[in-house]
């Protein structure tokens, strides 16, 4: 059956909000929140070069942007050495994979994509009528992509492939996903979401434009939301071959994009060695805090993220109850941003105490949460 285009998205959020309402504000049970690490974001505000730069547009905020964004492509596409047709811009990540969604595949095919993953992918893809195949991470929390390819079959209609993963952290080695790219069908579009991609080591990071030049059904996406610490902003893109782009392009909303993200980004860019260091305490942090948590029993997986997964049944309850906000999955598990040092001391403290790790191999990390539930936090969906 073809699913009814938004049928299930206000049901989501509205168990997302109730399970917020229960479990952190609404109740005297708990402390109110006091670090909210739902979402990935990045603690760091916009440096005050992009803050300058954004503030510079708000006195033409009572003029449109332009009608269709020129500007923003051009950019982006220069920063990466390409023509601007390689490049959509959209309302984050998510607004350019929502466009992917509805230019590429057709209505009712299928849409595979691992499990648990970036919560956006099943909300639009039921928004815009695509089936979903989920196809369970592996017990170290990496996407499987064999058991991906061979969950392929005439009805596909689009594939995604994390990396780094969202929520494990995880990266498919480079080797594995160029294998994966040659032996996918080649009509069938994919992306290759690298929401995460500053945060990744040199010698992991793809070479995009040569991944695209050899794989045109591959579509990069990338966000000024997490690295670049602009989620506020919201402002994503997806690079990949004209072709391909000027389909999803077909979509494009008119005075979509505001000059204050061209101003951001172009300052951000400008920014890039600042923007770097922050990445480095960042990840700092996050190495430093996982080390703490494995001592304690808890069988955190290496990230390449700005957030660490912690596999246990009690610990989004624990902490929680300590006043901090986590993305929160069906087993008990929780997801965390890092890299605020004052809110990784108080996850540490509130799971000083040994509570309760899943035990056995890595292998059994993920076996419950592969039912993932919605976040605890009100819309926080991500
Ligand atoms: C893997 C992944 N892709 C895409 C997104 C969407 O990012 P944006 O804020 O640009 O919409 C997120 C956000 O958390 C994510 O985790």
């Amino acid at each position: 059956m073809t699913p009814q285009p938004g049928a299930d998205v206000a049901a989501a959020e509205a168990h997302v909000a109730a399970q917020r309402d229960a479990s952190v504000s609404g109740s005297p049970r708990f402390d109110a929140v006091r670090y909210d690490l739902t979402l990935s974001e990045n603690p760091f505000p916009p440096l005050p070069s992009v803050r300058a730069a954004i503030e510079g547009c708000l006195a033409r905020a009572n003029r449109y942007p332009e009608f269709l964004p020129r500007l923003l492509p051009q950019v982006i596409a220069e920063h990466l050495g390409v023509e601007a047709d390689h490049i959509v811009v959209g309302a984050g990540a998510t607004g350019v994979a929502m466009q992917i969604m509805q230019t590429l595949p057709a209505r009712g095919s299928r849409f595979i994509f691992a499990t648990p993953t970036f919560d956006g992918y099943p909300i639009l893809a039921n928004q815009v009528g695509l089936h979903t195949v989920q196809v369970p991470l592996d017990g170290s929390g990496r996407q499987n992509l064999w058991s991906i390819l061979r969950a392929v079959d005439e009805r596909t209609g689009l594939i995604a492939v994390c990396r780094p993963h969202n929520p494990t952290g995880t990266v498919v080695p480079a080797s594995e996903l160029k294998g994966f790219l040659y032996s996918a069908p080649s009509h069938i579009p994919i992306i290759l979401d690298e929401a995460y991609v500053e945060f990744l080591g040199a010698a992991d990071t793809l070479d995009p434009v040569e991944l695209v030049r050899r794989h045109p059904n591959v579509i990069v996406l990338r966000t000024f939301s997490k690295a670049y610490g602009l989620a506020g902003l919201h402002i994503g893109y997806g690079f990949g071959s004209p072709e391909l782009l000027a389909r999803v392009r077909r979509l494009q909303l008119p005075f979509g994009m505001p000059e204050a993200a061209i101003a951001a980004v172009r300052a951000s860019y400008a920014a890039e060695a600042e923007l770097g260091e922050r990445i480095l305490r960042i990840t700092t942090q996050r190495e430093v805090l996982r080390t703490a948590l494995r001592r304690t029993g808890i069988r955190v997986p290496r990230s390449s993220g700005n957030f660490l997964y912690l596999p246990g049944r009690d610990i989004a309850a624990t902490l929680t109850h300590a006043g901090i906000a986590v993305k929160r999955y069906a087993d008990g598990s929780a997801r965390i941003a890092v890299g605020d040092p004052e809110a990784d001391r108080a996850v540490l403290n509130a799971l000083a105490a040994p509570v309760d790790p899943i035990s056995g191999e890595d292998s059994h990390i993920l076996s419950l949460t592969l039912r993932s539930g919605p976040s605890a936090v009100r819309s926080r969906h991500r």
